[in-house]
């Protein structure tokens, strides 16, 4: 399937026709703890098309939404299991213990590092997810998307391309978004190549690093640019003009608002 016609790229393009789409960056993360099933039920309550989150996997090779390999920003571990603990060295029975939400506000006290399956469970049908591989093998998602039968209604995006490669050649129906900068900052024929290679549905670039040559040039080979991480009204308004398709955020509630006002209209 060529990407520009995955079901997944098609619906993006529909949504993003009069200005960017909103992407919740790890749910509704300004008002609930990053990448938590609180955060993420939050922002299919806010009526976001998509979310991205960040995943990575326990020792025993269960996939958890986290960002951080170290515990110790999102969660209680350096108290229950000591400073330092990483997620690759704990168990997945370790991790459910946790506690990953009063470091963001003491009423947010027992949110739990959510599973990908439970975060899927949470944002479907209402959310796209579009999951960042942070860790993992790509025979864990591959196994657990289809287990679930959710490989074509999921995007998938990682700044490790030789994951992606491996994601590629087990599910050759995902829709796949290349994230960088890589080496080359720019979105060059190099980046535009490996997306071609990668029969990649999308590029995800760092927002300051994009040019309108650089939005042109993703057009013209057929597919949809998506920005991170942007949470100003400037930024978004700019993005729109700029023809970004989706645009990541931190407040969906607010990018919400001031699309609903007409803020984020493409000047034709
Ligand atoms: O998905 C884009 C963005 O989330 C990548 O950076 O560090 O926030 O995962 P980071
Ligand atoms: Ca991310």
């Amino acid at each position: 399937m060529h990407a520009a016609c995955h079901p997944l790229a098609i619906r993006l393009r529909a949504l993003s026709a009069e200005g960017p789409i909103v992407v919740a960056h790890r749910g509704d993360s300004r008002h609930h703890p990053e990448n938590t099933l609180p955060a993420f039920a939050a922002a299919v309550k806010l009526g976001v098309h998509v979310q991205e989150f960040d995943v990575q996997a326990s020792r025993d090779g269960v996939l958890f939404c986290l960002h951080d390999e170290n515990l110790d920003r999102t969660t209680n571990a350096a108290r229950t299991l000591g400073q330092g603990a990483l997620i690759a060295q704990c168990d997945a029975s370790q991790l459910r213990d946790l506690d990953a939400g009063s470091w963001k506000n003491a009423s947010c006290q027992g949110a739990r590092v959510p599973e990908l399956e439970q975060a899927l469970a949470v944002m479907l049908p209402q959310s796209m997810p579009m999951i960042e591989h942070k860790a993992g093998d790509a025979k864990l998602y591959a196994a657990l998307l289809e287990r679930l039968g959710l490989a074509e209604r999921v995007l998938l995006q990682s700044f490790d391309w030789d994951f992606l490669r491996a994601a590629r050649k087990l599910m050759p129906t995902l829709a796949i978004g290349l994230l960088g900068p890589d080496a080359t900052d720019q979105i060059s024929e190099h980046v535009l190549a490996a997306a071609r290679e990668l029969d990649a549905s999308f590029i995800h670039w760092h927002a300051p690093k994009v040019t309108a040559d650089g939005v042109a040039a993703v057009h013209a080979a057929g597919l949809l640019l998506v920005t991170y991480t942007s949470d100003t009204q400037l930024a978004w308004s700019g993005g729109a003009q700029l023809g970004i398709d989706a645009i990541c955020t931190n407040d969906p509630g607010a990018m919400l608002a001031a699309q609903h006002r007409g803020l984020l209209r493409r000047s034709s």
